[in-house]
């Protein structure tokens, strides 16, 4: 009987990690899979399986090199690619240059032991031991020339899928290279503050105090030196503030909203510019979203940021069937948040890249269309529309909007951001996400 390991070994992370990543590899999202690891573990799993999901593309590729087929048992495979992509990241590290590590850097005979050991512990991948001890070691002696074989592959160079990989490269001549390099970094942690409770100066001198050091971001935002956990950053509780990517605190403030408007947030959930519109404005709005569950967590936020009341209408509908939910009385303002890709976020979350099909691209683009199309009737003359995703890809950006322009000629476009990409080389605090922004006026 083999002994267990400590609770939380590097070898009882490893395994934990492995079973996240065989859940994303089974097409569950990380966050989802995470959820059911042992709070021991959780957040070293994390941090690891973010790492994983940032060199998937490269480990695949090398463990079909190495072997003729893939470990029968998903588990296995799960824990050789990370054995792989944690082994490349430490005998590949360059200590002077690394100044955005995710993870620590193991030495590499210690990552071999662990992994092997992890599969030792699991009654289910013990056989596949012997295995994964070689298929490491092996890389360790040739890895230079297994990287050098893989240099022209797209996919283990961008760590993408290569429909990804070429989707940016048509959208994005000049700039897919960044893009991709970005998307495999770890983000910085922007809060947006709650102008209700305190100013942004208020809250940077309060997490100071605490020994947190924060830059101002934008008008509203704090971008932490460092990611903490939120229970560990003052007033969460109190509500002084909320976690919002920089480029996603632009919304609140480019929807031109003055109060007493009635305006509908109509792809509310989890509420985050639900909340900002709030903290800014003396507004009546109605939050939309066709998940019940996501929408619960609309109304959790607004009343952990004390700004619920009965000015504000929670609606579970489909934005696409205004029928089934719209009182017949015009908005002021609509934000249009509407589901997509998500392809502008994939630093944050890094597994959506190998969840996504290409196919998804078009249902998502067709969805959207409905979306907007379905909205426009609800906004009075005069009215403005924000329409807004976390996507880099064109087709649910320029393209939407300009289909949208062009089927409704009472519809006027007005400056605003429009796609917004991840930029390298920024002063610290002021890279916001991938994100696109359109403000589109209804000719009066
Ligand atoms: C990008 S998220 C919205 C994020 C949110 N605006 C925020 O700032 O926290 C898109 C949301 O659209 C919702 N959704 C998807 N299809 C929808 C539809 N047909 N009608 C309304 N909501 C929809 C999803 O449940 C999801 O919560």
């Amino acid at each position: 009987m083999p002994e267990q390991p400590a609770a939380n070994s590097l070898s009882t992370q490893l395994l934990a990690s492995a079973q996240a990543i065989q859940a994303v590899l089974a097409g569950r999202s990380l966050s989802d899979s995470l959820a059911h690891t042992p709070v021991a573990q959780r957040a070293a799993a994390q941090a690891l399986s973010f790492h994983a999901m940032r060199r998937l593309g490269t480990a695949r590729r090398l463990r079909d090199r190495l072997i003729a087929h893939p470990p029968p048992n998903p588990l296995a495979d799960a824990l050789l690619l990370l054995g792989l992509c944690l082994l490349d990241t430490s005998l590949g590290h360059a200590p002077e240059t690394d100044t955005r590590r995710d993870i620590p850097v193991y030495a590499a005979h210690t990552l071999v032991d662990q992994t092997v050991e992890a599969a030792a512990h699991h009654p289910r991948i013990r056989p596949y031991k012997k295995l994964i001890n070689a298929v490491l070691r092996r890389f360790g002696r040739e890895r230079t020339a297994l990287l050098h074989d893989l240099a022209d592959d797209p996919e283990a160079t961008w760590n993408h899928p290569e429909w990804w990989v070429r989707t940016l490269r048509n959208d994005w001549p000049d700039d897919w290279q960044n893009i991709l390099q970005l998307a495999n970094e770890p983000g910085p942690m922007t809060l947006r503050v709650n102008v209700r409770q305190n100013t942004p100066t208020e809250l940077r001198d309060r997490l100071a105090a605490s020994g947190l050091q924060a830059t101002l971001t934008g008008v509203d935002g704090l971008t932490l030196a460092a990611p903490r956990p939120v229970q560990d950053i003052p007033g969460f509780d109190q509500g002084l503030w909320s976690v919002q990517d920089l480029a996603a605190q632009q919304a609140g403030r480019l929807l031109p909203v003055t109060s007493g408007m009635r305006v509908l947030d109509a792809c509310a959930a989890p509420g985050g510019k639900t909340a900002h519109l709030l903290e800014r404005h003396n507004i009546e709005i109605t939050a939309l979203d066709s998940d019940p569950q996501r929408l619960a967590r609309v109304g959790q936020n607004l009343d952990r940021l004390r700004l619920g009341g009965p000015h504000i209408r929670l609606i579970a509908g489909d934005a696409s069937q205004p029928a089934s939910w719209w009182d017949g009385r015009p908005y002021d303002a609509i934000l249009a948040d509407v589901p997509c890709t998500a392809s502008g976020v994939v630093r944050r979350h890094p597994d959506i890249r190998w969840l996504r099909r290409q196919g998804d691209l078009r249902k998502t683009a067709a969805l959207q269309a409905r979306i907007l199309a379905s909205l426009w009737p609800l906004l009075r003359p005069g009215g403005h529309l924000l329409y807004v995703t976390c996507s880099v890809f064109r087709i649910e950006g320029e393209q939407q909007v300009d289909a949208f322009l062009a089927r409704h000629p009472d519809a006027l476009r007005l400056p605003a951001p429009g796609h917004i990409l991840p930029r390298a080389n920024c002063a610290p605090g002021t890279q916001g996400d991938g994100f696109f922004h359109a403000l589109i006026a209804k000719r009066g």
